[in-house]
């Protein structure tokens, strides 16, 4: 290879690099604006809840106020609902969205497993969840948090449905698992 071959394959394999560079920082600036937005959309939520909250400490109306408000302010909650445990079942409670499953099968899907194992459950992909309950086929991402009244005992789940994948990630269970946590709250 003569000289001249050379330095242009140099100068190629530098602009090539210093372009892949460039669109991993634009990427990466993305991720953080977006990441920026929904963390003040879900701070300012939180203090609007919290001032809706004091008006009852009666945990349906907080459920069925929790559930209206999340579900009109968030992007991408396609279906907002809390399951319940009554008797070893777990049912439907108060929900925004499309007609859900009233009554959950055993130990099945997401919203069981987060009450078995007693934590958040991210779903990026419902389909490749063993198990998970369809109650309607536009759902593709989910994440369910576990609901515990004032003795710490789990009561039953909050859960939220994206017609999108990859909806849900840890800054949602955070800010999902204290708005969940102002149920039970003394007001
Ligand atoms: N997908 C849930 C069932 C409830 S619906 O998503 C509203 C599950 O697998 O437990």
């Amino acid at each position: 290879m003569s000289d001249g071959v050379k330095a242009s394959v140099r100068y190629r394999t530098a602009n090539e690099g210093i372009a892949i560079l460039r669109d991993t920082i634009i990427f990466a600036l993305r991720l953080y604006t977006m990441d920026k937005r929904k963390e003040g959309r879900y701070s300012r939520i939180y203090e609007q809840l919290k001032g809706l909250l004091i008006k009852t400490s009666n945990p349906e109306a907080r459920m069925a106020t929790i559930c209206a408000v999340l579900h009109h302010k968030m992007d991408d909650f396609f279906w907002t609902g809390f399951y319940c445990l009554t008797e070893g079942q777990l049912i439907v409670r108060t929900y925004q969205g499309p007609v859900a499953c009233q009554v959950l099968a055993k130990d099945t899907g997401v919203c069981w497993a987060a009450i078995n194992q007693g934590k958040t459950m991210i779903v990026p992909d419902v389909e490749k969840f063993p198990g998970h309950i369809a109650c309607d086929s536009r759902s593709k991402s989910e994440i369910v948090v576990p609901l515990c009244d004032k003795n710490k005992k789990i009561v039953g789940v909050l859960d939220v449905d994206s017609d999108k994948y990859e909806t849900f990630d840890e800054m949602d269970a955070l800010w999902l698992g204290k708005i969940v946590d102002l149920i039970y709250e003394r007001s």
